[in-house]
């Protein structure tokens, strides 16, 4: 009897999961990423000359949130864990504030990435030990997603396949906590940018890693419907010489998901990586303006440093600059809003 309950609640449960997952991409909206740990905030806020104090990024954060408009182009805010707890000015919880914009409140769960033993240049996720109790109060304070980031980088040797089965295996292990908790786990296993590699070597290790993620997430029972995917885009390497087109990186892109994500999958959502804000828009406008109608899941964005760059430089800290941070992050959102739609044009940028 008992274990019948049990299965009940967690149908329920997961039927509202696969409502919220939907509702992440849906309307050509996407998701924005202000979960950068304290560490990272604060190499941003030095970059680029901010004091790196509690108090700074609670303001630089509240700028954010209370960005007019911000709910036309944005369906889910990325929380840190400093952040779910901080207020506006006014008092309000900032989770408030954002869920009565319409926007769903989500959280970063991982710990970080760190070295991985026996594995020079590579790393592993942590942050499983715990998870189920943190989801819980997370869950309590109103957040409905979560995100935990995996790093695999391309080099001499690396990736391994020891650091890619370790890394699906703890997204996997992620995925199927926060499913049990009633989150949306967006699973993010980031190729990075960084290196000379070309774009088929970007090609090969993400078809591989998004392949070991999905064989790892059907291990570990997670729903795919319930769930939506953060990947990087395939690009050829920072500094590799020859930097294809943005149609090349579409096309390809696009095989690359096909090869490797189930239809089930309600969305995608790429990260930005520290491509610029306007490649980051083209790239994703390209993808949807040449295969939009032909896919089976959504392709949306959750980017962080491809929206919120040039308003975090305006901002520079000073109250008086909110205002126009203010306009420079929406700008940034309804350009990537245009190119969930295949509308975004360079025009846009002048606006
Ligand atoms: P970027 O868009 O800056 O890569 O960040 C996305 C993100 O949330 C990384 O986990």
């Amino acid at each position: 009897m008992i274990i019948d309950k049990i299965r009940e609640v967690q149908k329920m449960n997961l039927k509202e999961i696969i409502i919220t997952a939907k509702s992440l991409v849906a309307d050509d909206k996407g998701l924005l990423a202000i979960d950068e740990s304290n560490p990272t905030c604060n190499k941003r806020f030095a970059a680029a000359g901010i004091p790196q104090t509690e108090e700074f990024r609670r303001s630089y954060r509240e700028m954010i949130i209370t960005t007019p408009g911000l709910g036309e182009c944005i369906s889910g805010l990325i929380l840190y864990d400093e952040t779910i707890r901080q207020k506006k000015k006014d008092g309000t919880l900032f989770i408030k504030a954002i869920t009565d914009m319409g926007i769903v409140p989500g959280i970063k769960v991982d710990v970080g990435a760190k070295d991985m033993a026996g594995h020079p240049g590579e790393k592993i996720t942590e942050g499983l030990d715990g998870l189920r109790e943190r989801l819980r109060e997370y869950f309590q304070m109103g957040a409905r997603f979560a995100k935990w980031r995996a790093v695999i980088a391309i080099g001499k040797g690396i990736p391994s396949r020891g650091c890619i089965e370790a890394n699906a295996h703890a997204l996997a292990r992620y995925a199927a906590l926060c499913q049990e908790a009633g989150f949306v786990p967006i699973v993010e296993p980031e190729v990075l940018m960084d290196g000379n590699h070309s774009m088929e070597q970007c090609f090969e290790v993400s078809e591989e890693v998004l392949r070991t993620v999905f064989r790892q997430l059907y291990k570990q029972r997670v729903t795919l419907e319930g769930m939506i995917l953060k990947p990087n885009m395939v690009l050829p390497g920072l500094t590799c010489p020859k930097q294809e087109s943005m149609d090349e990186v579409a096309d390809i892109t696009v095989e690359c998901l096909l090869r490797a994500v189930p239809a089930a999958v309600p969305g995608i959502a790429f990260l930005s990586g520290g491509q610029s804000g306007e490649l980051a828009s083209a790239r994703l406008n390209a993808m949807n303006a040449r295969f939009k109608s032909r896919l089976p899941w959504a392709l949306a964005f959750s980017f962080a440093r491809a929206i919120q760059q040039p308003a975090l430089e305006i901002w520079h800290g000073e109250e008086t600059n909110v205002s126009a941070a203010q306009q420079a992050l929406y700008h940034r959102a309804i350009c990537n809003r245009a190119a969930r739609q295949g509308k975004y044009i360079v025009e846009l940028e002048k606006k």
